[in-house]
């Protein structure tokens, strides 16, 4: 089956798309970008070049200091989306001999950046630590003494929402000495008490050799940062061909991922994300649909439907109703997994949520 590019409809009540805070549809977000852009002088539309030649505007400095400060990082190095990020990394970081154990369900940007690279891949089971451990421990001992391990997950898994146990995995991670990489892309503005994304909440920054953070998601903005040392933007500027050889973002886009952040640190627009999602899983148990969920912390909740044309008819059923639902197919996630893909966002209401638990419930009957 052929995919198709959809009408988009903002008449439909969203619970579809990654702007968890509504900052993509937050006209402070763009009142205080081009302000930001005054003060900057600057009238460029566009970047002009890529960031080594006369694309690295003034605001590339400034925010990446600000993300560096925001994350409890040294530093950040920004590219223009989160595939490219991810991209460049995987192609560049692994060297020949060294070995990336990664996720079974993770994004295809790090598998599409993995295969660019020279190093080998060895997948593990979903979030299954001792299946890790297992392979770690059983490669170890057929590596060259200088090989790196590097090991990598998402916080919030982009699908089904759920999440690995980041703290027990960065410890394997130094007990085995292998660098732990962590895509913080759905966590950011979701995790922690100011939306900084997990590996801050748990207070592991020195454990993680990289982070991926991106901004089209909950920053409503577009574009992405890799965060890590001074060492590793160095390496990334000179290595990663998705950073090298492409436009660097306009101004008006740095421009407005600073101000987006801003906005999410001077509203309560986390908090009330955070009680949504409490909220949703709450009436997910009252409702007895508990076990068709998978357990998400997030803002993404997945119902497993098992079956194309059962999702693909849910999803259809809901949009009648008003309600922007997306069933997620094969290729997307493997087949027999397919179902529903449920975002929560900071401006949804109590009773939008429970009118659509409503209509699940009927559903899945
Ligand atoms: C986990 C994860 N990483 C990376 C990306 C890519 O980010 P971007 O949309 O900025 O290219 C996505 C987006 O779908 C994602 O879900």
């Amino acid at each position: 089956m052929l995919r198709k590019l959809p009408e988009k409809n903002n008449a439909l009540i969203d619970f579809s798309s990654n702007d968890y805070l509504g900052l993509a549809r937050n006209p402070k977000v763009s009142e205080v970008g081009a302000r930001i852009l005054e003060n900057e002088d600057s009238a460029e539309n566009g970047a002009t070049g890529s960031r080594l030649i006369t694309g690295n505007h003034g605001l590339y400095t400034k925010t990446e200091k600000m993300l560096a400060d925001f994350h409890h990082c040294a530093s950040a190095l920004v590219f223009n989306s989160g595939y490219d990020a991810n991209l460049g990394f995987f192609a560049s970081v692994p060297q020949r001999g060294d070995v990336v154990f990664y996720d079974e369900l993770i994004h295809a940007s790090i598998r599409d950046g993995i295969s660019l690279g020279n190093a080998q891949k060895q997948k593990f089971l979903h979030n299954n630590l001792k299946n890790l451990e297992e392979k770690i421990r059983k490669e170890k001992s057929k590596l060259l003494p200088d090989a790196e391990i590097y090991v990598v997950t998402e916080s919030v898994f982009s699908m089904d929402g759920d999440s690995p146990n980041l703290l027990k995995m960065a410890a394997i991670c130094k007990e085995y000495q292998c660098n732990l990489v962590v895509d913080e892309a759905h966590s950011v503005g979701v995790l922690g008490k100011t939306g900084k994304g997990l590996v801050p909440h748990l207070g592991i920054e020195k454990e993680v050799f990289a982070r991926i953070v991106t901004f089209g998601k909950a920053i409503g903005c577009h574009g992405a940062a890799i965060l890590g040392s001074e060492y590793l933007k160095e390496y990334l500027t000179n290595f990663a061909r998705s950073f090298i050889y492409t436009t660097g973002l306009p101004p008006h886009s740095l421009a407005n991922i600073q101000a987006a952040h801003q906005q999410m640190a001077n509203s309560d627009s986390v908090i009330r994300l955070q009680e949504n999602i409490g909220f949703f899983k709450s009436e997910i148990k009252r409702m007895g649909l508990g076990h068709r969920f998978i357990d998400s912390q997030s803002a993404i909740h997945c119902l497993k439907m098992g079956n194309v044309e059962v999702a693909k008819n849910a999803s259809a059923k809901l949009k009648e109703a008003h309600f922007d639902v997306r069933a997620i197919l094969s290729p997307t996630v493997p087949l027999g997994e397919e179902g529903l893909r449920i975002c929560l966002h900071s401006f949804n209401t109590k009773a939008q949520m429970e009118d659509l638990l409503i209509l699940l419930k009927g559903l899945s009957e």
